[in-house]
């Protein structure tokens, strides 16, 4: 790649912030991150998961933080600029999937997941967006789902969530495009991860998955990368309030 086609790409000391870190989907895009030199702060709601990624990531501070607790996340924010003295933007991969027949879907479930995957997306951007705007500018990329746009039956829950943060995505972006941030979120197909290895463990489900994804495969953590990449980027300075789905064509479908 020439120099000029590189900076696109450069992240080197940007700082962002992770909630949900330990996530299998951002699990490589994580992993990119830190290898190009970007300085991360790991937050996620399992501590057991923190552990294991504050292992993995002995150079990045990692902490404990539930992206539902408003208090916590502008905690998270304010930690984050103690240690770097800046932030560049906000990774949220924290994320719920349940599955079940509306009619018996527990409302328990279905408030939590929403609280999880939209009311959470909310404050995290919320959060961090004075900070951004003193920095000039920032990004924020939520990883959101092809359930924002296809219709699976059993996921009200969910697609629910995911059709709203497309919505906040578009908000959010209109309010803060005059400071110079941007607000985007990348809708990977089903891939697996602890989020949905059970349900792949059923052969029916996994075959419609697959079938329902016209390049024939899930999605890998890998796929993302290159769309995040772009999104976090200088490359990426004038793409806002969109949700770009890495897919295999399953938003065709
Ligand atoms: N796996 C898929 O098929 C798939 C497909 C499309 C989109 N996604 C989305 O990708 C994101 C990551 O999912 P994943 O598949 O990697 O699942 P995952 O279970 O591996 O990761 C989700 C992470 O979010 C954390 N989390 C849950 N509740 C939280 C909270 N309240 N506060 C902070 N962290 C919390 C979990 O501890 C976990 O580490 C989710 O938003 C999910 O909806 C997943």
């Amino acid at each position: 790649m020439t120099a000029a086609a590189e900076a696109l790409f450069d992240l080197s000391g940007r700082v962002f912030l992770v909630s949900g870190a330990a996530s299998g989907v951002a699990r490589a895009l994580v992993a990119t991150l830190v290898a190009r030199g970007a300085r991360l702060v790991l937050t996620d709601s399992d501590p057991a998961k923190v552990e294991r990624i504050a292992a993995i990531y002995e150079d990045a501070l990692s902490f404990q933080t539930d992206i539902t607790d408003a208090d916590a996340v502008e905690c998270a924010v304010q930690r984050t600029r103690d240690q770097y003295g800046r932030i560049d933007g906000g990774i949220n991969a924290a994320g719920l999937l349940p599955i079940s027949p509306s009619e018996t879907m527990d409302p328990a479930t279905f408030r939590r997941c929403v609280d999880v995957n939209l009311t959470g997306a909310f404050l995290f951007s919320r959060a961090l967006s004075p900070v951004l705007k003193e920095e000039g500018g920032g990004r924020l990329l939520h990883i959101s789902s092809v359930s924002s746009m296809v219709s699976n039956p059993n996921y009200a829950a969910y697609a629910g969530s995911k059709g709203g943060l497309a919505q906040i995505v578009r908000v959010l972006a209109r309010e803060w495009a005059p400071y110079r941030i941007t607000v985007n979120a990348i809708g990977p197909a089903l891939t697996r991860t602890s989020l949905t290895e059970d349900y792949l463990s059923d052969p029916e489900f996994h075959a419609r998955a697959v079938n329902d994804i016209p390049m024939g495969r899930l999605g890998e953590p890998e796929d993302i990368v290159g769309a995040a990449l772009l999104l976090l980027g200088p490359g990426g300075a004038f793409i806002t309030g969109q949700t770009i789905y890495v897919d295999g064509g399953r938003t065709l479908v």
